[in-house]
């Protein structure tokens, strides 16, 4: 039920907002993107998904040892455009370098919306694909790793370690936002009671109209000390005041909890990609406590990529975190392992940081993932 009152005042991550957020995309179909209604050329162009495997590719030469088969997973792949840019990229680098990777491949494309993998399930180009059993469909909720299905509603147990590599692109922006703020040492927490007015024409996206009247009432409440993460959050504010931040921290608890349980699932050696609007370096204290932000037509929020780098380094990663503030895109790379190795590191440096062609897109772009969400032209 979207309409109604609710002056219950709850942590803003579990708040009316983020449930609003959720309900756009379990229920909103193909006019997600169809209407542009969320943005999604950036990580959906062929240019980026050719980056993306040549860097792919140069972690798995660098592994010694390679299991026979090799296990990618999608996460909310929402349109499923960048899975079909990133499967014809890969085989192309795999054809390039002589390599039998491509052959050895299953590829997991999930989301957590069972609408959009029915519109995917349907995709003419990658029926052949589903056919020879190499792309598979998963309903996977990144924050509830353990309760995935598959498209006819049976439970599937991901076992851990799994996977090669898991691709998180335009994701961890829509997860719930917690905001924390240390009140002398001590770590709170924002809390919001919502109001929604009750006359929602029905016109638009409900949901658009629910956010127009939604009236926000917030405050700090101190955290409690067994909650999961708040030791480690106190740490990372107060260091960060000692170098002379101040102010608010935005940390999407539900983004650690995903992180943890995709790392999990991820084999010796593997890695994790995150791709999305965020935060770099010193940026990541403005205000953004009022009011949150919508891309499109979606409620979003920019991702704490020094936040997640450093949990990720607590949980025995290695990371690259991209290092040019001026990218629309960022991303981080963690790799399980004790270091990346020269040939990735030098990959991601050519690929991302000094000929990064994705930050300079053509207008055809548009054009060409218009075309391939329609189901048109042919894969390989
Ligand atoms: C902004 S869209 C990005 C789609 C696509 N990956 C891209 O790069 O354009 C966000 C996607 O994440 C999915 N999503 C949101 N929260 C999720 C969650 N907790 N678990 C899995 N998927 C989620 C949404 O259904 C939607 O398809």
């Amino acid at each position: 039920m979207l309409v109604g009152m609710n002056a219950q005042s709850l942590p803003y991550s579990q708040s009316l907002l983020w449930k609003l957020a959720q309900y756009y995309y379990l229920n909103r179909g193909q006019a997600t993107w169809l209407l542009s209604e969320t943005p999604y050329v950036l990580t959906s162009n062929l240019q980026f998904a050719y980056q993306l495997a040549w860097v792919i590719h140069a972690a798995l030469e660098s592994e010694s040892q390679l299991p026979e088969r090799l296990s990618f997973l999608e996460t909310g792949a929402g349109h499923g455009v960048f899975s079909l840019n990133f499967l014809k990229a890969f085989k192309d680098v795999c054809q390039l370098e002589k390599s039998d990777y491509f052959s050895r491949l299953s590829y997991w494309i999930s989301d957590y919306s069972p609408r959009y993998l029915q519109e995917i399930a349907a995709q003419p180009l990658l029926q052949p694909l589903f056919e020879s059993g190499q792309v598979q469909l998963l309903q996977l909720d990144i924050t509830e790793i353990e309760s995935c299905q598959n498209l006819r509603g049976e439970r599937q147990v991901l076992p851990l370690g799994t996977f090669n590599a898991i691709f998180c692109n335009y994701v961890f922006d829509t997860l719930p936002l917690s905001v924390f703020q240390l009140q002398r040492g001590l770590l709170c927490q924002k809390w919001v009671s919502t109001r929604i007015e009750p006359n929602v024409p029905p016109v638009l996206p409900p949901h658009l109209y629910a956010l127009k009247d939604t009236v926000f009432v917030s405050e700090y409440r101190a955290t409690r000390a067994e909650e999961a993460e708040s030791p480690w959050l106190t740490d990372f504010l107060q260091k960060a005041q000692e170098t002379g931040k101040t102010g608010l921290l935005p940390a999407s608890e539900p983004s650690l909890q995903a992180l943890s349980g995709l790392y999990g699932h991820l084999q010796p050696g593997g890695l994790l990609w995150l791709a999305d609007k965020g935060y770099l370096g010193e940026a990541w204290l403005p205000a953004i406590d009022f009011w949150p932000q919508t891309y499109g037509l979606c409620v979003t929020h920019q991702v704490n990529f020094p936040l997640l780098r450093d949990y990720l380094h607590r949980l025995g990663a290695a990371c690259f975190l991209d290092p040019v503030p001026k990218h629309q895109l960022k991303f981080l790379l963690a790799q399980k392992s004790q270091g990346l190795s020269e040939r990735l590191k030098h990959s991601l440096e050519y690929h991302f940081v000094q000929t990064n062609r994705n930050e300079s897109r053509f207008v055809n772009y548009v054009q060409d993932c218009d075309r391939l969400l329609r189901g048109q032209g042919s894969l390989f």
